[in-house]
This record gives structure tokens, C-alpha cells and sequence, in this order.
């Protein structure tokens, strides 16, 4: 470095060169002395602020921190990590250990900090605004601890910042708007579970690296902002139980890399875009129940090939089913309380197509106007599934028994249809079944002695069919039977003594208003089989 200062120098001997050879080596040794202080100084005010961290934490009960002393270097100390060169604290990884009290304002001297990881423990009170001065931070995973207060906006001043985790605490009030502005790097935010109010800033728009947006379980409301559609690396869009409303954005179906789309719980309105699955063609996750969606459901719903779960339960939807013969993958189909269906022959085609769904594992249809039969190949549907509603629909014609081939279906919801004809003994194949409602139907004949063989159900209705006979006294065997609904048929004779022992009927016998002998507690109930959907 010297030499090569000296290498202009038109005569190397010469006095003046030597001069300036000497002072540049000074100036030099002197620089990296003063480093070396700076650096020195810097390691204390590290030493120092992990003291203070330290000191604010109240209950540690795996000692990661309560063994931190002077004895050992601190970038030694557990869950504490040094840059290699200068010594400086870069990480900090303290999560998942029961670890309570509050977070100390002097980690904001820890300068060269890029990583503070803590979640999943029980700091609390305010996340310190001295964090504004970690320049170099660039991930924050504060998720599930017990924060409170609002979220410093001083964090805007760590621009390098690409994840920003603080999900699962109790902060309140409005998102910084000016987070828009400067934390351009961000790839990830979590703010669920908090009580966050206000509207999204449309300047989070400006995130054009964000991957991963998830603000479900707060207050929010307004509509998403038009900026949205700016977000070109967004992956998974989580805004779901808020009270947001307005409509999507269309541009946001523009945003091909999205995965995850997931706003269930809001009052959002509006219709889907016709070539939803052609937009988006990496969709696994559209989940939408429970807002004011209308319209119909887009037949290029069929293109998105990876779908694995579409909820868009609770909405105004009508017109028809769409196949799902493309979606082979699907685990989870939920419309349930929407309008869909047209009362006419074509209604259940679409049912054709899930026998390709050979994952499927919960399917609820209940609550809309499809009319028709049930076809013999819903005893090709997945084996996988375990729910099927298809409660409160204009069904009629019988209960096929192929039914029986589903082995490991635990609910099967047909209550409050035209169905009719006899139930099916082959219904004694569902090994697994729980609850099944075929209650408010026309079923006649005999209850299947069979149906003592589901020695897993739970609840049986069958209320409010044509059912004569008397009631069988294999239903004896099913010790797990806390429900059991039979009233308004056409039953007779006595109530078998292996069904009054049951220990485990608590809940609801109802047998009234058949031609039973004997004395009963009448009560009435009205159990309805309403399939809700598991994921947000
Ligand atoms: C100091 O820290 C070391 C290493 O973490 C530990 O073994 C030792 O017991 C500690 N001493 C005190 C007095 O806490
Ligand atoms: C949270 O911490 C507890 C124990 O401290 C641990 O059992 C649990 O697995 C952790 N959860 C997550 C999501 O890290
Ligand atoms: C560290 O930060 C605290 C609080 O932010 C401040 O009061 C203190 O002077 C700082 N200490 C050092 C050594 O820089
Ligand atoms: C926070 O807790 C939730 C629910 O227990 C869990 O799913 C999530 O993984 C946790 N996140 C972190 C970063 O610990
Ligand atoms: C945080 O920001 C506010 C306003 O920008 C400023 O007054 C305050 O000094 C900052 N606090 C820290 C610790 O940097
Ligand atoms: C949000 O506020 C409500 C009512 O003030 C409270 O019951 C709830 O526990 C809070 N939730 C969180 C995550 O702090
Ligand atoms: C950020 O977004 C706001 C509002 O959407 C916009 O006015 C501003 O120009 C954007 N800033 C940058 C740096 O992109
Ligand atoms: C949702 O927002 C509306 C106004 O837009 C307000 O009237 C309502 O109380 C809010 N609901 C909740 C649960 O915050
Ligand atoms: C979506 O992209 C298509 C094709 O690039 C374009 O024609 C259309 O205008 C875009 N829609 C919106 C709302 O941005
Ligand atoms: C979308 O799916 C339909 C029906 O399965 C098919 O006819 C059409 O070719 C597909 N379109 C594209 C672009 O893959
Ligand atoms: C559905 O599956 C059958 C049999 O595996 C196959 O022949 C048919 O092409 C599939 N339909 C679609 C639309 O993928
Ligand atoms: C099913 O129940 C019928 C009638 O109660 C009985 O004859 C038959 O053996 C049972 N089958 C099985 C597999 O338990």
C-alpha cells in the first residue's frame, strides 16, 4: 500500500518522498490503532448492552442468559454471535425459551446487529424505538411474545431491513404509513394476532420485494389498496378476520408468483376475475368464506393445477359448480352457504370431476340450491375423505351404497333434502364414521340393524323421515353414541334396553312423535351439520 503511494514519486531517495513514505506508514499504523480502539470500545458497549438486556429479563428458566458474566467472552455467551473479523455482536437467537421480562433500549447500541431473533416467548411492554438505530438490522423475528403498545416507526430507519416479524403480540394502533417509504428491502412481514386498526397504507404498495404478507387476526379495515398490484414478488397474501372491505384490486389477480391467497372473515364484495386460474397459475391456497363475494365461480378455476385448498364458503355465489377435474391435488373443497346451483339437471356434474381429486379430504356443499341425484361414483371419490356435507341442497332419489367404499369417512351431513328409498345396510362399511345426518329427507324402511356396527359414531339424526320398524338393538354397541335424533318417523315397538343403557347418550335422545311404547323424555333437537372450514 505504502509502495505503491510512492510509486509517483519522481525520485524514491528523495527527501520528501521518504517524508511522505513515513507519514503514510504513521497514518496507517495510527488508523489501525484508532480502529482497533473504536473496535475495542465497541465490543464493550456490546458487553454492555447485553448486561442491560440481560438485566431486564425476569424468568429464564433454561439459563440461556442468566450464565452471561464476565468470565467468558460474551460473544461465547449463549445464543450471542460475533462477526468473525471485528468482534462485533451481529445475532442475537434467543427464541422458544420461556424466556419473560422486557426487552432492554440498549440493544440499540448494538450497531452491527443484523439479526435479533426472539420469538415465541413472553417479552412484554414496548418494543424500543432504539431499534431505529440497528442500520444494519436486517431480520427482526419478534412473533409471539407479549409485546404491547404501538410499533415504533423509528424501525423505518433501518433500511436494510428484509424481515420485519411481529406477529402473535398485542400491539395496537395504526401501521406507519412511512414504512412505504424506506424499508424497500422488505421480504416478509407478520403482524397477525395483533390488535392492529386502521387502514393498510397504500404505500405498503411499494414493497416490491415482499414474498410474504401476513396481517390475519387484527382490526384492519378500508380495502386493500391499489398499490397492491405493485407487489410483483408476492408469494402468500394473508389478511384474513379483519373488517376489510371494498373489492380486490384486479391487478392483484395480476400477480402471478401468488401461492397463498387468503382474506377469509371481512366484508370484501365484488366477483372473481373469469381467468382467475390462468393469472394464477401457482394458486394452492384461495381461501375467501365468509365476505360478500357474488357472482359466478370462473370455470378457469379448473387451471390451477396445484390448488390444494378453495374455500369460498359464505358468499353470494351463484350459477355453477366448476369442474376440478384440473386440480388434482385438491384436499379441501368448502362452498357451503352460497347460491350456487340453477335447480336443473346440470347441477352436479361438476361432482364427475372430483372423483379426479384423489386427495380430497373435505367436502362441503351444503346450504345451496344443487339439485339432481347423488351418482353411484361418489364410491370412486378419494378414499382420503373424511367430511362430506351436502346438507340443505334440493337432492332427491336414493343414498347410493357405494356410499360405503369411502372407508375412512368420519362425517357424512345429507340431512335436509328430497332423498329417499331405504338406508343403505352398506353404510355399516364406514368404519370410521362419527356423525351422520340424514335427518329431514324421506328415507323409509327399516333403520339397518348394520348401522351397529359404527362403533365410532358419536351422532346419529335421523329425525324426520318415513322410517318404520322398530329401532335396532345393535345401536347398543355404540358405546361412543352421546346424540342420537330419531323423532318424527314412523317408528314402533319397544326402545330396545341396549339402547336406554347407553351411559354415553348424554346429549340429545329424542324419539318423540313416533308410535314408541313407553314413556321418554321428549326433547327436541335441531342439530344441523353446517361444514366450516379449518383454514385461514
Ligand atoms: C459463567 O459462564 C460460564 C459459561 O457460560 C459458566 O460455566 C459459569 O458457571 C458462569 N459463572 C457464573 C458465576 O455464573
Ligand atoms: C415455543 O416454545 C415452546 C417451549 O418454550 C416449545 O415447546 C414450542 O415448540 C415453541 N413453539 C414454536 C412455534 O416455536
Ligand atoms: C446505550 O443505550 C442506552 C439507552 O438507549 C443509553 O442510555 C446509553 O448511554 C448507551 N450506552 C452506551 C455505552 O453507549
Ligand atoms: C407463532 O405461533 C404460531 C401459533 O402457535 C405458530 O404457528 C408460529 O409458527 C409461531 N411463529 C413463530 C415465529 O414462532
Ligand atoms: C425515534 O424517532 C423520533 C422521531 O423521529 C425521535 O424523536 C427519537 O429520538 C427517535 N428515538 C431514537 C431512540 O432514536
Ligand atoms: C385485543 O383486544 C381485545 C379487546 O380489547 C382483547 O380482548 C384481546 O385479548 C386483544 N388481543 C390481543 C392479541 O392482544
Ligand atoms: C411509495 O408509495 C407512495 C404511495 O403509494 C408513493 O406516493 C411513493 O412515491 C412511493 N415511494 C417510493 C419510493 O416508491
Ligand atoms: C368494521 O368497520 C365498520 C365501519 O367500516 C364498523 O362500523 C364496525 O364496527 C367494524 N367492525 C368491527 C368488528 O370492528
Ligand atoms: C393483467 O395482465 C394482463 C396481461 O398482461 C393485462 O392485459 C391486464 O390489463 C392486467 N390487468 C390489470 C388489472 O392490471
Ligand atoms: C384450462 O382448462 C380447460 C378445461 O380443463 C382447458 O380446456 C383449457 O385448455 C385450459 N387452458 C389452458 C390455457 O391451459
Ligand atoms: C380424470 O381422471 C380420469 C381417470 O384418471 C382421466 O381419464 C381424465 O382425463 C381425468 N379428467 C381430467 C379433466 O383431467
Ligand atoms: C355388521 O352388522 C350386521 C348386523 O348387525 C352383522 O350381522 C355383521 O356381522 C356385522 N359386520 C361386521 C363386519 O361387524
Amino acid at each position: 500500500m505504502a509502495l505503491l503511494f510512492c510509486i509517483p514519486c519522481p525520485l524514491p531517495n528523495h527527501p520528501i518522498c521518504v517524508t511522505l513514505l513515513l507519514s503514510i506508514i504513521w497514518l496507517l499504523l495510527g488508523s489501525t490503532a484508532a480502529t482497533g480502539s473504536s473496535s475495542r470500545r465497541g465490543h464493550e458497549t456490546d458487553q454492555l448492552a447485553l448486561f442491560a438486556i440481560k438485566a431486564k429479563i425476569t424468568r429464564d428458566p433454561f439459563q440461556a442468559t442468566s450464565l452471561w458474566n464476565r468470565s467468558v467472552n460474551h460473544c461465547r455467551w449463549y445464543g450471542v454471535v460475533c462477526g468473525r473479523r471485528h468482534q462485533r455482536v451481529i445475532a442475537l437467537h434467543l427464541n422458544s425459551l420461556q424466556l419473560a421480562g422486557y426487552l432492554s433500549p440498549h440493544i440499540g447500541n448494538m450497531s452491527f446487529l443484523r439479526i435479533i431473533s426472539i420469538h415465541n416467548n413472553s417479552f412484554g411492554g414496548q418494543i424500543p424505538q432504539e431499534i431505529g438505530r440497528l442500520s444494519r438490522l436486517q431480520i427482526m423475528h419478534l412473533e409471539n411474545n407479549s409485546f404491547t403498545g404501538e410499533i415504533p416507526g423509528n424501525i423505518s430507519n433501518c433500511l436494510r431491513l428484509m424481515h420485519l416479524g411481529l406477529g402473535g403480540n398485542g400491539l395496537v394502533g395504526k401501521l406507519p404509513s412511512h414504512f412505504g417509504i424506506s424499508l424497500l428491502k422488505l421480504q416478509g412481514i407478520t403482524l397477525y394476532s395483533n390488535n392492529l386498526t386502521g387502514k393498510i397504507p397504500s404505500s405498503f404498495g411499494n414493497f416490491s420485494m415482499l414474498k410474504i404478507l401476513n396481517a390475519k387476526y387484527n382490526s384492519f379495515e378500508g380495502s386493500i389498496p391499489n398499490s397492491f398490484g405493485h407487489l410483483k414478488s408476492l408469494i402468500h397474501l394473508q389478511l384474513g378476520i379483519n373488517n376489510l372491505s371494498g373489492i380486490i384490486p384486479p391487478s392483484i389477480y395480476n400477480l402471478s408468483s401468488i401461492v397463498t391467497f387468503s382474506l377469509p372473515v371481512n366484508r370484501i364484495r365484488g366477483g372473481l376475475p373469469r381467468n382467475l386460474g390462468l393469472t394464477l397459475p401457482n394458486l394452492q391456497v384461495f381461501n375467501i368464506h365468509t365476505n360478500q363475494f357474488s357472482g359466478i365461480l370462473p370455470a378457469s378455476l379448473s387451471n390451477a393445477s396445484n390448488l390444494l385448498a378453495l374455500f369460498v364458503a359464505r358468499n353470494k355465489f351463484t350459477g355453477d359448480m366448476p369442474s376440478l377435474a384440473g386440480s388434482p391435488s385438491l384436499h379441501e373443497l368448502a362452498v357451503h352457504v352460497n347460491h350456487l346451483g340453477n335447480g336443473d339437471d346440470n347441477d352436479l356434474n361438476f361432482l364427475y370431476s372430483i372423483a379426479n381429486c384423489s386427495n380430497l379430504e373435505y367436502l362441503s356443499l351444503s346450504d345451496n340450491n344443487f339439485y339432481g341425484m347423488l351418482p353411484k361414483s361418489i364410491g370412486n371419490f378419494s378414499m382420503n375423505l373424511r367430511t362430506i356435507g351436502l346438507g340443505r341442497n334440493q337432492l332427491f332419489g336414493s343414498l347410493p351404497s357405494e356410499i360405503g367404499n369411502l372407508l375412512i369417512l368420519e362425517t357424512l351431513g345429507l340431512e335436509t333434502n328430497l332423498l329417499t328409498g331405504s338406508i343403505p345396510p352398506a353404510i355399516s362399511g364406514l368404519g370410521n364414521l362419527r356423525d351422520l345426518y340424514l335427518n329431514s329427507n324421506n328415507f323409509s324402511g327399516e333403520i339397518p340393524s348394520s348401522l351397529g356396527n359404527l362403533t365410532l359414531l358419536d351422532t346419529l339424526v335421523l329425525d324426520s323421515n318415513s322410517l318404520q320398524g322398530s329401532i335396532p338393538s345393535s345401536l347398543g354397541n355404540c358405546q361412543q353414541l352421546s346424540t342420537l335424533l330419531l323423532s318424527e318417523n314412523n317408528l314402533g315397538g319397544a326402545i330396545p334396553k341396549e339402547v336406554m343403557n347407553l351411559s354415553s347418550l348424554s346429549i340429545i335422545l329424542a324419539l318423540s312423535q313416533n308410535h314408541l311404547i313407553g314413556s321418554l323424555p321428549l326433547e327436541v333437537g335441531s342439530l344441523s351439520n353446517l361444514g366450516y372450514p379449518r383454514h385461514l
